[in-house]
């Protein structure tokens, strides 16, 4: 397991939110929620093994969403949390499910931002192999090119795309190859849903090319009592794109539900 950089934000007496990031990025994706949440809710976002100021792990056994989520609960532990708001895009959203499927008491609300429940098919799986051939032998750059145009709404400000730009410039390519079996790998979850009972926002960007509207649309319908929000003008990086939209969504979601949900 590894100990994760996290930064923390708002009163440690506070109903905490732990913001996982998707792949390749890192804590930083999530700076505009932690401004707008931070006077009503701990909001803890790490960097997970490998990403950003966190420290990379042994690859000698392949790792899991699973082993992304221990990380997180380790986290939780160190912090005397017992049970959180997890808010995860995309592969956050994976580990988020994770955590579902491992350690369910620990889990309050679930936000489910930008990511999907079924598992990768075979041209998937294919791609990702042929994505960790492109970053052993070039690096990060050309799978920055290549995902840039893919993560983000046509209309992103040049502000947001250099900073997207960034972080996947700045993930080691070892982090990438350890992660891209992981996802690759991970189990589908679309059978699993209907036992999610905690409240859970689902929210996507209504330009999402990686996890469209129709799998949000799944998850929806899916998981009892699930709500979705469909935030304009954005694609895979809704909280990035449109933080005000994305941020209200998440607030009117957390106030509806706090009661009961106070930790
Ligand atoms: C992410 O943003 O985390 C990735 O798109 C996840 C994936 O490739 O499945």
């Amino acid at each position: 397991m590894a100990q994760l950089f996290f930064v923390e934000r708002g009163d440690a007496s506070a109903p905490p939110i732990v913001f996982l990031h998707g792949f390749p990025f890192d804590h930083t994706m999530w700076q505009a929620q932690l401004e707008a949440l931070s006077s009503r809710y701990r909001c803890i976002a790490p960097d997970l093994r490998g990403y950003g100021r966190s420290p990379m792990l042994s690859t000698t056994k392949p790792w899991t969403m699973d082993d992304f989520a221990e990380d997180v609960v380790r986290l939780l532990d160190g912090l005397g949390i017992a049970r959180a708001t997890v808010c995860g895009l995309s592969m956050g959203g994976y580990i988020a499910f994770a955590l579902w499927r491992n350690h369910r008491a620990r889990l309050s609300r679930l936000i489910l931002a930008n990511t999907k429940a079924q598992g990768d098919s075979e041209q998937a799986k294919a791609n990702r192999r042929r994505q960790a051939e492109l970053v052993r032998t070039q690096g990060m750059r050309p799978l920055a090119d290549e995902m840039l145009p893919k993560l983000l709404a046509p209309s992103a400000s040049l502000h947001v795309v250099e900073a997207v730009r960034a972080m996947i410039e700045h993930t080691p390519v070892e982090t990438v190859l350890a992660t891209l079996p992981a996802l690759a790998e991970r189990p589908d979850m679309s059978r699993a849903l209907g036992a999610i009972n905690v409240p859970t926002l689902i929210l996507v960007g209504d330009q999402d090319a990686i996890s469209p509207v129709s799998e949000a649309q799944f998850m929806q319908a899916h998981i009892p009592n699930a709500r979705l929000v469909v935030i304009p003008n954005a694609g895979h990086l809704s909280p990035m794109e449109q933080p005000a939209a994305f941020n209200q969504a998440v607030l009117a979601f957390l106030s509806e539900t706090d009661a009961g949900n106070a930790s």
